[in-house]
């Protein structure tokens, strides 16, 4: 199995990103890491622990990360995932308990101590990687890949022409982008693709188990969000495509090209310029996801929250 460190700021979509990297035996789950954005660290860093301990995920350590953006302040999403970052189903209090160290260290550990290179995924806000990066450049060697949902190489969704992970701390991205690691980005035009229609929604309910219900719910308050916001018939979920991909390579097609993040821009800041055409004379710097496997997607996820409910 694949040794991965998932980077999360849960979040519906990466509460359903964590039960998938955790459940499925591709993935070797050594830490989950949590970062401000959805909504501010303390809420994240709780959501991350009411998941696992929902979801009967006890061995992995749970560790809080960055409190706001390398530059500037930070910008939540409450108005898509609620005041708790999680709304919608009524979570009980977490028994798994948050780490002593910080995320960044603990990265820093695992990476320095695993006999192989490690697998990052990162579903929110770059901060932690790039703080990581910034500390420890050293650890670049050690990480197997990044693969990241982030940006697009359409529009955006935060504001027209950016996608909330990279616009909440654009220079971290920037940086993460120019570091040279092998990087996968997993954008909006890729993740606009996991629609939780209907049938994906009984899907989960007839799992039969509370975790099924609760999955449920989730998508349900989060499809409420994307309907209002943005005229969704559907919510799309987005951040678990970051952890198919590393669980089957098949589930996302992609290409190779130049991506940079805008950090100026009138309007624009936080977008992916991403060079499809190659137009710009950039060195190709990352693989960016374009075609989802709908099916197997969905029969990667459903399985995992079979596997976890059941046990
Ligand atoms: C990304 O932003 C967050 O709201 C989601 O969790 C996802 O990681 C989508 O733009
Ligand atoms: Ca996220």
């Amino acid at each position: 199995a694949t040794p991965v460190i998932l980077d999360c700021d849960p979040g519906h979509d990466d509460a359903l990103a964590i039960m998938l990297a955790a459940a499925d035996p591709a993935i070797d789950l050594k830490a989950i890491t949590t970062v401000a954005g959805n909504q501010t660290l303390e809420k994240t860093s709780l959501n991350a622990r009411r998941v696992c301990t929902l979801a009967g995920i006890t061995g992995v350590p749970v560790a809080a990360g960055c409190d706001r953006p390398l530059a500037g302040a930070l910008e939540t999403a409450a108005d898509v995932h609620g005041e708790s970052g999680l709304d919608g189903p009524e979570l009980g209090p977490p028994t798994v308990p948050l780490a002593g160290e910080h995320a960044v260290d603990l990265m820093h550990r695992i990476l320095r101590e695993s006999p192989e290179p490690v697998t990052i995924i990162a579903v929110g806000p770059l901060t932690n990687v790039a703080t990581l990066l910034r500390r420890h450049p050293e650890d670049a060697s050690r990480i197997r890949e990044l693969v990241v949902m982030g940006g697009s190489i359409e529009r955006g969704n935060h504001t027209p022409y950016a996608e909330f992970n990279v616009y909440v701390d654009p220079e971290a991205a920037a940086e993460v982008l120019a570091s040279g690691l092998p990087v996968t980005l997993h954008g909006l035009n890729v993740t606009h693709q996991a629609l939780v229609t209907p049938d994906v929604v009984d899907r989960f309910r007839g799992l039969g188990t509370r975790l099924g219900e609760v999955c449920a719910e989730l998508m349900t308050f989060f499809g409420g969000t994307y309907r209002r916001l943005w005229g969704f018939e559907a919510p799309p979920l987005h951040d678990p495509v970051a952890v198919a991909y590393v669980i089957d390579r098949s589930v996302v097609e992609c290409v190779r090209a130049p991506v940079r993040v805008e950090l100026e821009g009138a309007y624009t800041r936080g977008a992916t310029v991403v060079d499809l055409h190659r137009r710009m004379g950039w060195e190709p710097n990352a693989d960016v996801g374009i075609t989802l496997d709908r099916d197997r997607f969905w029969e990667l996820m459903i399985a995992a929250v079979e596997r976890l409910g059941g046990r």
